[in-house]
């Protein structure tokens, strides 16, 4: 079975194009490299001993999305990782945000919505739920304000998505997944982040590597045991099994509505500081940090309730955070001799 994997060449859709060709399906991916390197397709090549076909495309042109899906009849199924997804660049450039990746879902669509059958799988964010009242948050829990374009775009694509199934025959699965961190374990592939990383797993690592000198903590007098905010972080590896359970439940039928929705967390929340010293376990050396003030826009504490995807996908979220994090170390420590060369 052919399926697609739009911004298959980035973190998350790499990964994912792996464990999808590990099952069995034939991968045709689509990215425009606007965030992600070519070079990706080899590591996923030397993973999996297969290279999945590859098509340069940018999805905001509308023609040439429509002539894609004339050559690709017989794709069975579509996972949509293509999206910008920098908040402080959803800020400032609001319109990029909702042209790429609110016009670049409609035109996806519009093609599935001319198939007798299609089966559809998006990225949606924890974002989604602000800072939620309860804890570990559970897929009814109320959807809060964006606080920024970005989180806008995953809220206005869910709110598209749930539209456009009642009246075609698409079937959908939302995925909100908390933090994705870490990489391949044969560190083939990973996360490559543009400029200076804004996330904390590729800063810390950045840092241990010594590429920047220290990690800034934003904020510890957050009502949290030791201050700092806590996030659920789970590994990419993790996150991209459940892409693959959740499009093997659409090709089953086994859905029970047309668009479903599903937590992808680890179910524990951990603290930047717990973070912080996880890696240095592993690494085997000290982090420099210091802590500085609160970032705009952080909630304090946000881990998912997992039970929905544990019961109906029967997935579960295998690795823990020093396991992610190894490979996450690794990863930064073979990219960096890599891109020395
Ligand atoms: C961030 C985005 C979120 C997006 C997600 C995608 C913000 C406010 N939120 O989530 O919308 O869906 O990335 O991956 O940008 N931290 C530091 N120092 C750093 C970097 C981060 O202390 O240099 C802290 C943050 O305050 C936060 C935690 O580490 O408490 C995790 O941060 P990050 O990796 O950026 O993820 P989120 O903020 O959860």
């Amino acid at each position: 079975m052919k399926i697609l994997v739009t911004g298959g060449l980035g973190f998350i859709g790499s990964h994912t194009a792996v464990e999808l060709q590990n099952q069995g399906f034939d991968v045709v991916i689509i990215d425009d490299l606007s965030n992600s390197s070519i070079e990706v397709l080899e590591g996923i090549s030397r993973i999996t001993g297969k290279t999945p076909a590859f098509e340069k495309l940018d999805l905001r042109e509308k023609s040439a999305v429509q002539d894609f899906f004339k050559r690709h009849a017989d794709i069975s199924g579509v996972i949509h990782f293509a999206a910008s997804k920098a908040v402080g660049e959803s800020v400032e450039n609001p319109l990029l945000y909702y042209e790429n990746n609110i016009g670049s879902l409609v035109y996806l669509l519009q093609e599935l919505e001319k198939k007798n059958e299609a089966n559809f799988i998006f990225s949606s964010s924890c974002t989604v739920y602000g800072q939620a009242g309860k804890m570990p948050i559970t897929e009814d829990a109320p959807i809060q304000e964006a606080v920024s374009p970005y989180g806008n775009t995953k809220q206005i694509g869910e709110e598209i998505i749930k539209d456009v199934v009642k009246v075609s025959n698409i079937n959908a699965v939302l995925l909100r997944y908390f933090n994705p961190i870490g990489a391949h374990p044969s560190a083939e592939i990973g996360e490559l982040p543009i400029g200076v990383p804004q996330n904390l797993v590729p800063f810390i690592t950045q840092t241990g590597i010594g590429l920047r000198e220290e990690l800034s903590v934003f904020g510890d007098d957050y009502p949290t045991p030791d201050g700092t905010c806590i996030r659920d972080y789970i590994h990419v590896v993790d996150l991209a099994k459940a892409h693959v359970v959740a499009l093997q439940r659409l090709l089953q039928k086994k859905n029970t509505e047309k668009a479903e929705v599903f937590n992808v967390g680890t179910g524990k929340g951990s603290s930047v500081l717990e973070v912080i010293k996880a890696f240095e376990k592993v690494s085997g050396q000290k982090l420099p940090y210091k802590i500085v003030g609160r970032r705009s826009g952080d909630i304090t504490v946000a881990y998912a309730n997992t039970n929905k995807a544990n019961a109906v996908l029967n997935w579960k979220a295998q690795s823990t955070l020093e396991e992610a994090l190894t490979s996450a170390w690794k990863w930064e420590q073979k990219i960096r001799k890599v891109l020395a060369k």
